[in-house]
C-alpha cells in the first residue's frame, strides 16, 4: 500500500507533468502547504482524491497553479531596508557613469518602480543615470508589471505601501483606488522575462536585488541562482536580498555585508 508520502511524491509528478509547474525547483514544506490550504477549499483530505478532482477540473487546476505562484509583493516592501538603499544608491550614482540595476524577480513590478520612485525623489540621486533591468520567470506577471496599474483591496493598501515618498502623487496617477505609474517612472525600467535558475548570467551590473524569492527554493538551487548573481555583478557591486533571507554558507565568502540587518551586500 503507498503511503501519504508516496501520494505527495505522486501528486507532485502530476503537477509537474500536466500543469506544467517545475515543483523540483521549490521545497516541500512550502508547496505542501500551498496544496493543503487548496484540499482545505474543496473538502479534501487526502493527496490522491485531490489529485482526482485536478484531473477532472480544469478550474481546480487553476485555482492550485494561481496558489502555488508566489507573488506577493509591494512598493517598498520592508521600508526600513529601502532607507539603507538611498545611500547606497547616492554613492553608485555619485560618478559620471550610467548604473545598472537589475531587480529579480520583479513580480508585478512594485519593486522595479519603487527603485525608479526612490531615484526621482531623492535630490542626491542622479535619476538620469538609473537604467533598471526587472525580470521575472511569469509572462502574465510581467504584462501587469509593464502596465503599471495597482488596486489597492484587502490585503494591499497602495497609498500606504507609497508613504516613504513625501508625495506619491508625483509619481502615480490616482483614480479612487487605482494606481497608475506615470511615465517618467516607467521610463527609468525595462521588463523581460528570465529564469534565475536556469537562465544565463548577465553582466556589469551594479546593484541586484533578489527579493523574496529564495525563501521557497528548494536548497540545492539557491548555489546555481548566488553564482548567477555573482557572475552578473561588477567587482564591488552591491546585492540586497530579502529581510528574512539568508545567504547560503558556500557564498558567504563572495560577498561581504554592508548593512547587514537589511540584507545588503557588497561582492568581494
Ligand atoms: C514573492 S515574489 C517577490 C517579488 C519581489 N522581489 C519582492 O520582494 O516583493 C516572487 C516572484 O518570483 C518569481 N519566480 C519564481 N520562480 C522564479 C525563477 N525560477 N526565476 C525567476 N523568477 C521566479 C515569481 O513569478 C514571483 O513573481
Amino acid at each position: 500500500m503507498s503511503t501519504q508520502d508516496d501520494r505527495f511524491d505522486d501528486l507532485l509528478s502530476y503537477i509537474g507533468r500536466e500543469l506544467d509547474f517545475e515543483t523540483d525547483f521549490y521545497n516541500n514544506s512550502y508547496l505542501d502547504r500551498r496544496i493543503t490550504a487548496r484540499m482545505r477549499r474543496t473538502d479534501i483530505e487526502e493527496y490522491g482524491a485531490y489529485q482526482r478532482l485536478l484531473d477532472r477540473d480544469d478550474e481546480e487546476k487553476d485555482a492550485l497553479l494561481d496558489s502555488l505562484s508566489i507573488n506577493v509583493t509591494g512598493f517598498f516592501r520592508n521600508p526600513d531596508a529601502w532607507e539603507k538603499l538611498r545611500p547606497v544608491l547616492r554613492e553608485l550614482t555619485d560618478n559620471n557613469r550610467r548604473v545598472r540595476i537589475w531587480s529579480a524577480p520583479c513580480a508585478d513590478g512594485r519593486e522595479p518602480y519603487s527603485i525608479a520612485m526612490l531615484a526621482l525623489d531623492d535630490d542626491e540621486i542622479a535619476d538620469h543615470r538609473i537604467e533598471i533591468t526587472a525580470t521575472d520567470i511569469n509572462h502574465d506577471t510581467l504584462a501587469d508589471a509593464r502596465a503599471g496599474v495597482y488596486e489597492t483591496s484587502q490585503t494591499s493598501d497602495i497609498a500606504e505601501e507609497l508613504e516613504p515618498l513625501d508625495d506619491y502623487q508625483l509619481y502615480v496617477d490616482q483614480d479612487e483606488n487605482q494606481f497608475t505609474v506615470k511615465d517618467r517612472v516607467k521610463d527609468l525600467v525595462s521588463f523581460e522575462q528570465h529564469d534565475l535558475i536556469r537562465g544565463d548570467e548577465k553582466t556589469d551590473f551594479d546593484l541586484v536585488l533578489c527579493r523574496n524569492l529564495l525563501i521557497y527554493i528548494d536548497s540545492s538551487f539557491k548555489v546555481p541562482i548566488f553564482e548567477t548573481i555573482r557572475g552578473s555583478l561588477r567587482t564591488d557591486g552591491y546585492l540586497m536580498i530579502g529581510m528574512t533571507e539568508t545567504l547560503p554558507t558556500e557564498c558567504r565568502d563572495d560577498f561581504e555585508p554592508v548593512y547587514k540587518q537589511q540584507r545588503i551586500y557588497r561582492r568581494s
